[in-house]
């Protein structure tokens, strides 16, 4: 399975923001992580459909849009007006009754379904799901801002959901993912990786991305397996 990097735009100098993608597009970003944050369910605003589509025209490389909303279904239609097949569109478990509804509606736009799990979220409220999902985002901070301090309890769960998961299941964490702490999530079992601060704080770009993945691949829980 490949280890990915997706670079959160939380983080990028938000008068520049088409510059900043087309930066980490070219230092060879796998995904464009996109926080769209409502005010409720997290106490921060962010960006909403109108930037959504705005970014999918200026990059190729797939968007991960990450809902931090309450009622999720109202609002997969807007934000799918412009994704393609690649792109994803993941809401929290927490935020919605009926979960199954949503993975629904999220794939008959034709894109990748995701579900989004907080840090003190039970493995079980998502378990049923993983069979329905294409990618598991496992949350180490509490949603709502960037450049807070990566959570490393969550790593005991991050494992079991490992061991519960299809076996070709992506599982993405988000939050505080830097050198020093990518190490334990990849060990933990994950594979793609949410960063904000530690690829937007550095002067250079690529340099950050690369000691991301590296760092990632050398502690893969595939690679500790064999
Ligand atoms: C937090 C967001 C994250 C955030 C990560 O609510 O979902 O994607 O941007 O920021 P860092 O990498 O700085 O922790
Ligand atoms: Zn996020």
């Amino acid at each position: 399975m490949q280890t990915k990097i997706s670079a959160s735009i939380l983080a990028a100098d938000p008068t520049q923001l088409g510059d900043e993608i087309k930066k980490v597009e070219q230092a060879g970003v796998d995904l464009i992580h996109i926080d769209v944050m409502d005010g409720h369910f997290v106490p921060n605003l962010t960006m909403g459909p109108f930037i959504v589509e705005r970014i999918k025209e200026i990059t190729k490389v797939p968007l991960d849009i990450h809902l931090m909303i309450e009622n999720p279904d109202k609002y997969v239609e807007s934000f799918t007006q412009k994704t393609t097949k690649d792109d994803i569109l993941t809401f929290h478990i927490e935020a919605t009754d009926d979960p199954l509804n949503v993975i629904n509606l999220i794939k008959d736009r034709g894109i990748k379904a995701g579900v989004a799990i907080n840090p003190d979220t039970h493995e079980q409220t998502v378990e049923k799901l993983l069979e329905s999902v294409d990618i598991l985002l496992v949350m180490t901070v509490y949603p709502g801002f960037s450049g807070q301090a990566f959570k490393k309890y969550v790593c005991d769960k991050l494992k079991k959901l490992r061991e519960m998961a299809p076996e070709n299941l992506d599982i993405e964490v988000d939050g505080g993912i830097k050198p020093e702490t990518i190490p334990d999530a990849a060990t933990a079992g994950a594979n793609v990786f949410a960063a904000a601060t530690s690829i937007f704080a550095k002067d250079d770009y690529k340099e950050a991305i690369e000691e991301l993945r590296r760092k990632a691949q050398e502690n893969s829980y595939l690679f500790m397996k064999s």
